[in-house]
């Protein structure tokens, strides 16, 4: 069993204090931030007992790629500060999990390495529309070529990067000798300005459905949005060509003050209405959590925090043992509320908000 609050105290232990506010932090008073994990544990479970749970499967599939368990492990920027290896011992970890890790685009590593270092373990890359519509679709293009499943839409960084006081008290930069390979960006000597000033630049805030349905038609994978709250955005995102919905707020690092995934998601699944699958991340923190998202409707979440702590702590086997210990924690709960599979994991588990 591993304490993955434990975990967290233990990476904090090996990380510089802008580090761990980088990896850590939220958006201004980082109220949505505290609000998503909260609202996961606020959610009650109505278990249903004596329905034979001698064996538990957790196993499932999302847009084609086959997983392990319902868990992808979600996108996060610059890996190669949390560990050497980087996003390559990520790539390592979820496979040896057997589930799927989502690319951040501004990753330390480009996505061909990381690629490489998945060694045929499933892929998705998470992207930005670009100002230069020339890259975004040749981003797109070099995902496709490298094998990569589906390609993740990021929605919620374009207009404008969230606040982060924990980050401007620190004057957080990335140091020399990393940068963004997939931008062919390097850090340049005697730099000051932290990511997103640079990223400020590159990502196009002027994207609306209409572009949307430009990166849809250009995508030769499957395209997820991610950074959905409202059930009419979801539902434009849907007609615009989207494969999939992730209600995210950014893990609370983008507008403050917005509602808490949980919350958002049960709208989000019935104006959806099972048109494409609808996917879930923000506070996801123990296997309970990952339960009360498939019962509202989610095909499945993606973890992300507590994956980093894995990293930081134990590189790609400490990220395969986070999902090992959600995955344990899923199969207990599901014994417990009587779904011998996540077909079985239907609304009538839950009591609450949900149902409300
Ligand atoms: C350090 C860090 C970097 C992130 N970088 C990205 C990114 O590059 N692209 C993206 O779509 N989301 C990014 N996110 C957001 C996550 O994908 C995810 O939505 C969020 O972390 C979920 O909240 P949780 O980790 O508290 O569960 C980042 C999150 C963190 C913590």
């Amino acid at each position: 069993m591993l304490d993955l609050e434990n975990l967290e105290h233990r990476a904090r232990e090996r990380l510089s204090a802008t580090m761990y506010n980088y990896f850590a932090g939220g958006a201004d008073d980082e109220t949505t931030l505290a609000d998503n994990p909260a609202a996961w544990k606020r959610i009650r479970l109505v278990p249903r007992v004596m329905r034979d749970v001698s064996s538990v499967s957790i196993a499932t599939e999302v847009l084609g790629t086959p997983l392990s368990m319902p868990i992808l492990v979600g996108p996060w920027a610059f890996q190669g500060l949390a560990h050497a290896e980087g996003e390559a011992a990520t790539a390592r970890g979820a496979a040896a999990a057997g589930t799927a890790m989502v690319v951040s685009t501004v990753a330390t590593t480009s996505l061909e390495d990381v690629a490489a270092a998945a060694a045929g373990s499933p892929l998705w890359f998470q992207f930005y529309l670009l100002r230069d519509r020339e890259m975004s679709a040749d981003l797109l293009r070099r995902a496709a070529a490298a094998g990569y499943r589906a390609v993740v839409m990021t929605v919620d960084k374009l207009p404008v990067p969230g606040r982060r006081r924990r980050l401007a008290a620190d004057r957080f930069s990335l140091p020399e000798g990393t940068g963004i390979p997939n931008f062919g960006y390097a850090v340049p000597e005697d730099h000051d300005t932290g990511p997103d000033e640079y990223l400020r630049g590159l990502l196009d805030p002027s994207v609306t459905f209409a572009d949307l349905e430009w990166a849809c038609a250009e995508c030769r994978l499957p395209l997820v949005v991610k950074g959905i709250l409202s059930p009419d955005d979801a539902v434009a995102a849907v007609e615009a060509g989207a494969a999939g919905i992730i209600v995210s707020n950014h893990g609370g690092r983008q507008l403050d003050g917005a509602l808490a995934t949980a919350d958002a998601l049960p709208a989000v699944v019935d104006a959806v209405g099972g048109r494409v699958p609808v996917l879930v991340d923000g506070g996801i923190r123990s296997g309970a959590d990952v339960v009360k998202a498939l019962a509202i409707g989610a095909a499945a979440v993606l973890a992300t925090r507590p994956v980093i702590w894995g990293l930081v702590v134990h590189g790609g086997p400490g990220v395969e043992a986070v999902l090992r210990e959600l995955a344990a924690e899923m199969s207990h709960a599901m014994a417990l509320c009587g779904a011998r599979t996540v077909a079985d994991i239907d609304r009538g588990l839950i009591w609450g908000v949900a149902c409300r």
